[in-house]
């Protein structure tokens, strides 16, 4: 029996972050997605409004960008788990670590963690049903930055690559961010017109329009790491 599955895309317009909460729509059990520590108000309402319970916060990765809001509502709801991913070495106020390949259930509703560094020495992507969830791997017609937190070219061409533009080209990409409007793409979309990692390019091609973006030093860098070695815990 296919799961009837309650869907939320929420933005940030501030940083441009998505967040996502997912819920079997049948019991209200509920997992939150990079959550904005910012937009926590906005978040506790809607979950309160849905009658939601959140099993899990889970982040993609350690953002440079935004403070998590994964401990703040952890706090304010009452319930649920913080999972980072495993090789977030030095991070605190977790309850535990993701492992590759590791399947969290949320009911009926499958969330497979798959490790996609690239953007940061460690992130992940969640796949639940035909979606993907991407963090700041792949965006929609491009992708996440590679030039700090040991963040590696290879690494996220090989993933995108290998781990996402291997799932069926039905399957809907979601973001961490869009600069551009967008809010979801496929993979099929992305190996065709994606600029940066589409399947016409190879990997010097990547290389090479990486090494000349020149983007400017995030402008909340200093406050966002140190905060989201803590999952966001007591920051504000
Ligand atoms: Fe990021």
């Amino acid at each position: 029996m296919k799961n009837t599955i309650l869907f939320r895309q929420l933005l940030d317009y501030e940083t441009n972050t998505y967040t996502y909460i997912i819920a079997d729509a049948d019991t209200l059990e509920a997992v939150i997605i990079d959550p904005v520590y910012e937009m926590a108000d906005r978040d506790e309402k809607l979950i309160k409004e849905l009658w939601l319970t959140v099993k899990y916060f889970l982040d993609t990765h350690v953002h440079a960008d935004h403070i998590t809001g994964s401990s703040e509502l952890k706090e304010r709801l009452g319930t649920g788990q913080i999972w980072v991913g495993e090789q977030n070495k030095g991070i605190s106020h977790n309850d535990l670590f993701l492992k590759d390949g590791e399947i969290l259930t949320v009911w009926n509703i499958h969330i497979k963690v798959l490790e996609t560094a690239g953007h940061t020495g460690w992130c992940v992507s969640y796949v639940i049903d035909d979606m993907v969830f991407t963090g700041d791997l792949i965006f929609v017609r491009g992708s996440g930055r590679t030039d700090f937190q040991s963040g590696s070219n290879q690494k996220m061409f090989y993933n995108v690559r290998e781990r996402i533009f291997t799932l069926p080209n039905s399957t809907k990409i979601y973001p961490g961010h869009d600069y551009n409007g967008n809010m979801s793409s496929t993979v099929g979309e992305e190996k065709l017109y994606n600029p940066r990692l589409k399947e016409a390019n190879n990997y010097e091609d990547f290389e090479t329009i990486m090494k000349n973006l020149k983007l400017p030093y995030p402008k909340k860098l200093e406050a966002s790491l140190p905060a989201n070695m803590k999952c966001g815990h007591r920051c504000g």
